[in-house]
């Protein structure tokens, strides 16, 4: 029987025809994503799946492909929404897109620590608007880049990359780190979470949504922000409690908060986070460039192609719970 891959959401049709020439390719290209139910109904005798960040790929998704399934391919270097456990157990191989996508998206977060730093999206509703009718000396008034201190809460890739355009910036950068990093660019360590979140203007989270960091950034981290800091949240949504955080914008126990993503997301119609004026939303972005999605998309065709062949993915999380000899 030929190979049978599903995947989950319109993609480049060059990295479509790549794999459609080895193995019967299904696309869903509904802009929505699946369902579940089609989601446990389309993975039925794949041997490959394309997956998305919204496609929570779990068990019972694994054991409805069947037998058949060895291979779960993520687009994107975070692959929270993948049960690796189960995947594991199962002799299934979970394949990610690391290290082509570090660059886009700190250059993306860098533009939303200056953005939410000088007030931008703010400043573009209100000319919108029509309420700028002169000019205010002491209206819209932001927080320097340069000589302020960002604190960055993982300094893995992501968080290494946008330490080093802070750094070119004049910013003092500090960070905050489970492991000891392999180069910390010289910034320093802060002793603790709260230590760092008590002396940054800017705080931004780079670190992976696990167990551990869920709700990591809650009403007490908050509190312990300074009154004039900004959060910018790149990372995963559940990293910070959404209600937690809309109470402290609404106080104005922090500054404001630049948001890629959200809990949940995207943020429901009505919700009181939308009619904030010093948060920025935005659509789950970091990585969207033509240049970069591409390289995504080949690669999570490579890890897909690597296992059609009876190879492991080149990029992947679980290698050393596969065996299939
Ligand atoms: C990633 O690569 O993890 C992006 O957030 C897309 O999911």
């Amino acid at each position: 029987m030929a190979a049978k891959v599903l995947v989950t959401r319109r993609q480049f049709e060059d990295q479509m025809d790549r794999l459609r020439s080895e193995a019967e390719t299904i696309v869903l290209t509904r802009p929505a994503p699946a369902t579940r139910e089609e989601l446990l109904h389309a993975v039925k005798d794949c041997t490959g799946i394309f997956a998305h960040i919204t496609d929570r790929i779990d068990a019972d998704v694994m054991d409805a492909a069947g037998s058949s399934l060895r291979v779960i391919a993520e687009f994107g270097v975070g692959y929270d929404n993948i049960d690796t456990a189960a995947a594991s157990e199962r002799n299934i191989a979970v394949g990610n897109t690391p290290g082509v996508l570090t660059e886009t998206a700190a250059d993306f977060t860098f533009a939303l620590i200056q953005s939410a730093g000088r007030r931008l999206t703010e400043s573009d509703r209100f000319v919108r608007r029509g309420e700028w009718k002169w000019f205010d000396p002491l209206d819209l008034l932001g927080l320097d880049i340069n000589g302020s201190k960002l604190g960055i809460v993982g300094l893995g890739r992501i968080g290494s990359a946008v330490a080093r355009r802070a750094l070119a910036s004049g910013m003092e950068v500090i960070y905050f780190n489970r492991n000891q990093p392999a180069d910390d660019l010289g910034c320093r360590r802060a002793g603790s979470l709260d230590e760092l979140l008590a002396e940054s203007d800017f705080v931004s989270l780079h670190c992976p949504l696990t167990p551990e960091t869920y709700g990591l950034i809650g009403s007490a981290q908050l509190k312990t922000m300074q009154s004039h800091a900004v959060l910018v949240n790149t990372a995963r949504g559940p990293i910070v409690d959404t209600d937690a955080l809309t109470e402290a914008l609404r106080s104005g126990a922090i500054a404001s908060a630049a948001l890629d993503v959200t809990d949940p997301e995207p943020i429901p119609a009505g919700h009181p986070l939308l009619r904030l004026e010093n948060v920025t939303l935005l659509p789950h972005i970091a990585s969207a460039t033509v240049g970069t999605r591409k390289k995504m998309s080949q690669m999570t065709v490579d890890n897909i192609l690597a296992v059609l062949r009876g190879e492991l993915p080149p990029n992947c999380v679980n290698s050393e719970h596969i065996n299939w000899s």
